[in-house]
């Protein structure tokens, strides 16, 4: 089995599981053309997330030579997920002080009122019968939650979106010229608007209980540095966007392609709560993370040297048979159910209550609310790092 992911083969976004599967048999510790390699088993990654002294998160030799020095390398060389301890731990102290329970908790209203409205104009954007749902639902919602946390006013949030794709997607493996310059004027303008948001913020501060911003400038566990501050706000917009509209959008269509997993989640909507991991491990949104060695390391036989860029392939290790019962199988009451979609370690996901939160609410709403639906047409994301629906075209009843 073989897989280079600079020449991924015909077809592999649309279903990269069989290759996955070969990976997880043949291959666990591939190497790569480029020196790189693809780790796969879940065991590998769990011990790789945890060893941050081994397996370094800190990308300035990778990202130096791909961005050269531009905004797009000053924005991920200063966002937390991509920095070692010390750097990494202060900073996520402050962050993840201010990404408490009770200021998500405080979410709730706001996007149980958001989905419904959204639910409630859907037919209103019919074509020939069927919904776009990744446009006019799953994207909407992570857009606004993370608006209503940071308190950005609602008429400011319509270039949130494209700024936020443009700027991960030059975290593609194979980055094309466009999309470098895409990602890095997205950097500038992001930077320009918060840098705006947050001196008007300093001055006229929100309510501490409900908005992150806030918060985060005045921290009691410590000060983050200007770039700190602006970097990692467009940091947490990024990463809560495109990986929460990706739950939403595969976990719609997952249940489409699993019909009694379906009529169970109808018949018994508390369900959700178990379903929102197995969407999350039947189809990760984030596909792929990555590591540094910071010396010689042995992996499943392999002598590895150091500095080497190792792609951990969430997507392979949460199909792992040695760690899932029937791993392909997508089954809503799946427990245990440690999945890896939110990484592990100290870098694991700051967002994941959240995430969780809104798959629960705009999963099980819809359904809920539209319980004949079925897919009529869908389009994968090319994106390698991400998985999901490009498009996702949906008749309702
Ligand atoms: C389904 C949705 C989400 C998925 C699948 C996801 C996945 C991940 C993964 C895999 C990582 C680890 C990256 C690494 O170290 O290699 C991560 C980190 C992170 N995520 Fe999420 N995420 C989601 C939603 C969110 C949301 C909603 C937020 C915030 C609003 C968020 C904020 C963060 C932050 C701040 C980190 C960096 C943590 C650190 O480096 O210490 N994520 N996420």
């Amino acid at each position: 089995m073989y897989l280079d992911l600079a020449r991924p083969p015909e077809g592999f976004t649309e279903n990269p599981y069989p290759i996955y599967r070969g990976l997880l048999q043949e291959a666990p510790v591939l190497a790569q053309p480029d020196g790189s390699y693809l780790i796969s088993p879940y065991h590998l990654l769990e011990l790789i997330y945890r060893d941050t002294d081994r397996f370094s998160s800190d990308k300035q030799t990778v990202f130096k030579p791909k961005y050269g020095d531009s905004p797009l390398l000053e924005h991920h060389t200063t966002s937390l997920v991509f920095n070692d301890p010390p750097l990494h731990t202060r900073v996520r102290k402050i962050m993840a002080g201010a990404m408490t329970p009770s200021a998500i908790a405080k979410l709730e209203t706001g996007l149980l009122i958001l989905v419904d409205s959204l639910l409630e104009s859907l037919p209103d954007f019919r074509v020939n019968g069927a919904v776009e749902v990744i446009k006019h639902f799953a994207s909407r919602i992570p857009v606004h939650i993370i608006g209503n946390l940071f308190d950005i006013p609602i008429d400011e949030r319509e270039p949130l979106r494209d700024w936020s794709l443009s700027i991960l997607g030059a975290l593609e493996h194979n980055l094309s010229p466009g999309g470098e310059i895409a990602g890095n004027n997205a950097v500038v303008e992001f930077t320009n608007y918060l840098d705006d948001l947050a001196k008007h913020r300093r001055k006229n501060p929100g309510n501490p209980d409900t908005d992150v911003l806030t918060r985060l400038m005045f921290s009691d566990k410590g000060e983050l540095s200007t770039a700190e501050l602006l970097h990692n706000c467009i940091f947490i917009l990024n990463a809560g966007h495109e990986t929460t509209t990706n739950l939403i959008g595969n976990a719609i269509g997952a249940v489409d392609a699993h019909p009694q997993q379906k009529a169970n989640l109808i018949e018994n909507p508390d369900l959700i709560n178990t379903a929102v991991d197995e969407f999350l491990r039947f189809e990760s949104p984030n596909q792929l993370g990555n590591r540094l060695t910071t010396c010689d390391v042995e992996l499943d036989g392999h002598h590895i040297p150091s500095q080497t860029n190792l792609h951990l392939i969430i997507g392979a290790a949460n199909r792992d048979p040695q760690k899932f019962d029937n791993p392909d199988k997508f089954n809503l009451r799946r427990k245990p159910n440690r999945h890896l979609a939110f990484a592990g370690g100290p870098h694991a996901c700051i967002g994941l209550n959240l995430a969780r939160l809104e798959g629960k609410i705009a999963v099980g709403k819809f359904i809920n609310q539209y319980p004949g639906f079925n897919v009529v047409s869908s389009k994968r994301s090319e994106r390698l790092r991400f998985r999901g629906y490009s498009e996702l075209h949906i008749a309702l009843d």
